[in-house]
């Protein structure tokens, strides 16, 4: 089935999930083609989760004996053309990045859900990061989102259409909670593979949740480095005021032709009651209360 999401974003149904329909060729090429390598690291996230900032945080991590701070591409280059997405970057259509092409270790992300990977992702010894966080917040990033990729301006009274979609399942990538709890799941079974961050404790507690990032990345920092500061100057680096305020950000578009500050607006936890009426968040409460009963997983909202 294929259905119009109320910004007039067409999203069709595949084996379990909505994906966009302009994605869908380079989802099934990726699904078929990509084999991991076990030193690859996957960022995997629902959209709106803070991909950015992941993408921001995991790639200074990653390249911290390479550049200064003050020398990093971050500060003059978007984090979405530091670490590209496979379904669209690498498999999508007119795609003009090639996997032999990238620096290994390789550092890449995706949307898919976790039962939607590739085989070689589950059975290699790759290792994926999944940052999820609360519904409510996703779905408001995702309306300012959508109004911005269909070029017309926020509407707020398309919320309502929209939220009942969500709420039954009807998002890109979704049924959200399905995309959460398979990842939730897989980091219970593994959590040497699966790393599983939440946007809400990482904005609570930065630091140790960016050592944890390090660690699992097989990078921790060293006692040298955390009394030299190194880890508070890369979260600044990585910040949202940070990225938000850079040239690149403001006033520069990506290959896709959209603007780059599309990926900045708020940064916060909450914002989502500017705009949800009591009986929404019920409905939202009551969902997840169904659909995460006995998992232990639960969200903060503010
Ligand atoms: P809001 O729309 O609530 O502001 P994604 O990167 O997955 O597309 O998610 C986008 C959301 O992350 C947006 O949320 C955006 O403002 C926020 N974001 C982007 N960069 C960030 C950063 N460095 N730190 C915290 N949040 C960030």
């Amino acid at each position: 089935p294929v259905e119009k999401l109320p910004e007039g974003i067409d999203i069709c149904f595949y084996e379990g999930h909505w994906y966009r329909s302009v994605f869908i060729h380079g989802i099934i090429k990726f699904q078929q083609h990509f084999k991991a390598q076990d030193t690859d690291l996957i960022l995997a996230t629902f959209p709106k989760s803070g991909t950015t900032w992941l993408k921001a945080l995991a790639f200074t991590i990653a390249n911290r004996n390479n550049y200064l701070v003050s020398e990093s591409p971050l500060l003059i280059t978007n984090p979405h053309s530091l670490i590209h997405f496979l379904e669209f970057d690498i498999y999508g259509k007119n795609s003009i990045l090639k996997l032999e092409d990238l620096p290994s270790p390789r550092v890449l992300a995706t949307h898919m859900p976790y039962s939607a990977l590739p085989t070689s992702i589950k059975n290699s010894n790759c290792r994926i990061v999944y940052l999820c966080r609360n519904p409510l917040d996703v779905f408001i990033s995702f309306r300012h989102f959508a109004a911005k990729l269909s070029n017309t301006p926020f509407d707020p009274s398309l919320i309502e259409e929209s939220f009942d979609m969500f709420c039954r399942g009807v998002s890109t990538y979704g049924p959200f909670w399905d995309h959460v709890l398979e990842y939730w799941k897989a980091s219970q079974e593994r959590p040497d593979k699966v790393l599983f961050l939440k946007y809400e404790d990482m904005k609570e507690d930065p630091i140790s949740h960016f050592k944890v990032l390090a660690k699992f990345m097989g990078l921790p920092f060293s006692v040298e480095e955390e009394s030299q500061g190194v880890i508070e100057e890369a979260l600044k680096l990585c910040s949202f005021n940070n990225l938000k305020d850079s040239e690149v950000n403001k006033n520069e578009k990506n290959r896709r032709g959209h603007p780059n500050s599309m990926f900045f607006r708020k940064g916060e936890v909450g914002d989502w009651v500017n705009y949800l009426t009591p009986s929404m968040l019920e409905r939202m409460n009551k969902l997840m209360e169904e659909k995460f009963a006995g998992s232990g997983l639960n969200f903060k909202f503010s």
